[in-house]
């Protein structure tokens, strides 16, 4: 297996990519009230703790979305002609969902590329130890953000694409900035090109609550971790201890959100920044939205980004949704 560090190409640039970390972070602390993005919850650290999470019984959404795409994998092949298929998958994580739709494809005989696209090194090489070999499959993962690995994979494919975003990774993104990112979706893909997304649906708040604060402390790590990826990276000098995690879900917005809380008057001294942030007691960071979705906001989505929706899938709980769109060009 070959990994493509786009680090080593041109488009990447490292230095720019720690500037624009330490941008955010000063923006971030700078806001009122204050905040940091959850796209850098995805360091090596990170994703393990993700993964983590993910396993963890208080965690429905990837056992959910993992049971549909076994349940459904041969009727997600149906609408793809010819002999090959490009699978891409943006943010593939360990690959454990990626399999299923491998299987599917490879069942009908098909050839498949598959090209896994994820921030983080550690999550590759977690996914190449999950994935099963075959002799109609070949692997390229690329290491890089979402659209910098696409336009890479884009120069290369011949075959039609059938891409992935799985998880609710979608739910990171406000009502606004999802459908900015779709659209960017759609201007990459040509007409007949197939997504498969998935979404999180609106369900019982206790349900929600006990994803989003698990019996094992995994979220609270994962939260801190930011702080801690923020010592590592810009000479920061965070007391984790000095934090408290506090996962709710907000129905007006229709989102579970994140915080940590200082749980005192303190301040903290970034390096890098060669400034310090006041932090009153019990100040909110906000990291995270998480958005919940319902079967109509889905159609919404779609129509207003260009897209038709062949099919939505979903469990029998009506938990988890997984919806195969088209790409529609003229
Ligand atoms: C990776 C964005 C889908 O929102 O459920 C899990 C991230 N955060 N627990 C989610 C997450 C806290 C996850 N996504």
């Amino acid at each position: 297996m070959n990994i493509s560090r786009l680090w080593d190409e041109a488009q990447w640039d490292a230095e720019a990519q720690k500037d624009q970390f330490a941008i955010d972070v000063l923006t971030g602390l700078c806001s009122s009230p204050k905040q940091l993005s959850s796209k850098y919850f995805y360091d090596d650290h990170g994703s393990e703790l993700f993964q983590k999470i993910t396993q963890h019984e208080d965690y429905y959404p990837t056992r959910t979305e993992f049971q549909l795409l076994d349940e459904v994998k041969q009727q997600l092949t149906m609408h793809v002609e010819g002999v090959e298929v490009d699978i891409v998958e943006l943010g593939a994580g360990d690959g454990h969902k990626s399999q299923l739709i491998l299987q599917g494809f490879l069942e009908k005989g098909k050839k498949v590329n598959f090209y896994p696209i994820d921030i983080s090194e550690k999550a590759m090489e977690l996914l190449n130890e999950q994935i099963d070999s075959h002799p109609r499959l070949q692997i390229h993962p690329v290491v890089g953000e979402y659209f910098d690995g696409l336009k890479f994979v884009r120069k290369q494919s011949k075959n039609p694409i059938f891409l992935l975003f799985l998880g609710s990774n979608i739910g990171n993104f406000d009502r606004t900035q999802n459908q900015g990112f779709l659209r960017r979706l759609w201007k990459h893909l040509d007409h007949n090109d197939q997504v498969l997304i998935g979404f999180d649906m609106k369900k019982d708040v206790a349900v929600l609550n006990r994803a989003y604060n698990d019996s094992a402390g995994y979220t609270r790590s994962f939260n801190k971790n930011l702080l801690a990826r923020i010592n590592r990276e810009l000479g920061a000098n965070f007391d984790l201890d000095a934090f408290q995690h506090f996962g709710s879900y907000n129905p007006i917005l229709g989102a579970m959100e994140s915080y940590l809380l200082s749980t005192s008057a303190q301040k903290v001294y970034i390096k890098d920044l060669e400034r310090s942030f006041y932090f009153a007691e019990y100040e909110p960071l906000h990291l995270e939205y998480s958005f919940k979705f319902l079967k109509s906001d889905i159609d919404f989505l779609s129509k207003q980004t260009g897209f038709e929706v062949v099919e939505h899938f979903s469990d029998s709980k009506g938990y988890f949704v997984d919806s195969l769109w088209q790409v529609q060009k003229s």
